[in-house]
């Protein structure tokens, strides 16, 4: 496997010619290193880590010192995936100097080579001076769920006439202020491809459809670990939680039974 990281202009022209993007989530060093062996071309250290790692509600608590914890671990086990930091809530949100230096500290102290904020029109003059100071940007549009108590559940955006527009404009606006690429989360399908075709950097959906440059999942939904609930959207690779829990168990009748350990396994 080849060792040259990807970069953004590597996603633009796999964009170009049409070649599909894959991306998955990691938080820690052997899930980064073994998505590196597999040929992932993108890392994303989501602040999902608050509840599929954590065991949050939401992803609102994480902070950035865990977060900067998290990109650390990822960025040691891993040369080729673009590895991107999610910003936390309030990261980025209060003002553009918060946005520049929480977003300077994924690169600086995390080992990303870019970051990802939430947010349509509204977060473009944010974005446009954070890229300004030579940080790669991703956008994220669609259900954002730092906004996860304005929009009352985890619902698919998008759906009517007015958020539709919204989210399309809000792409173009992305890609106005110099953002390398988009997650489009769970927007219909069309308007996923609409916007796909509107804009001339990556769109990675994920509950998006088909017509996105690439797609991203949660490390843990897609190997079937987080068992709390499933969204249509995600396809279970594997039922980790299952087999966990049976060798959990077989090991926990090894100990009683006196089975574990064997000579072999002892000094
Ligand atoms: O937090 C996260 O894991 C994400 C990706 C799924 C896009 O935002």
């Amino acid at each position: 496997m080849t060792e040259t990281r990807v970069t953004t202009s590597t996603l633009m022209d796999m964009k170009r010619e049409g070649e599909k993007i894959a991306v998955l989530t990691a938080y820690d060093f052997l899930t980064a290193r073994f998505l590196d062996e597999a040929g992932i071309d993108m890392i994303i250290v989501g602040d999902s880590v608050s509840m599929v790692f954590a065991g949050h509600e939401t992803t609102l608590p994480v902070t950035m010192d865990e977060m900067l914890y998290h990109t650390k671990a990822v960025s040691r086990g891993c040369r080729r995936p673009l590895i991107i930091g999610d910003m936390p809530f309030l990261s980025y949100q209060t003002c553009v100097e918060d946005a520049i230096r929480n977003s300077g500290r994924f690169l600086q102290e995390g080992g990303a080579q870019a970051v990802k904020l939430e947010g349509g029109t509204e977060m473009a003059d944010t974005i446009s001076r954070v890229v300004e100071r030579g940080i790669p940007v991703m956008g994220h549009i669609g259900l954002t769920p730092q906004s996860i108590h304005k929009f009352g559940g985890y619902k698919v955006q998008g759906n009517t006439e007015d958020s539709a527009q919204y989210l399309l404009s809000s792409a173009k606006i992305l890609e106005q202020a110099g953002v390398f690429s988009m997650v489009l989360e769970k927007i219909p399908a069309h308007l996923a491809r609409e916007i796909t075709q509107a804009v001339s950097v990556p769109t990675i959906g994920i509950g998006a459809g088909v017509h996105c440059d690439g797609q991203v999942l949660v490390t843990q939904d897609m190997l079937g670990i987080f068992d709390l609930f499933q969204p249509k959207f995600v396809r279970r690779y594997a039922d980790l939680a299952e087999s966990m829990k049976a060798a959990f168990q077989e090991y926990i009748k090894d100990v009683k039974g006196g089975a574990y350990p064997s000579e072999e396994e002892s000094y």
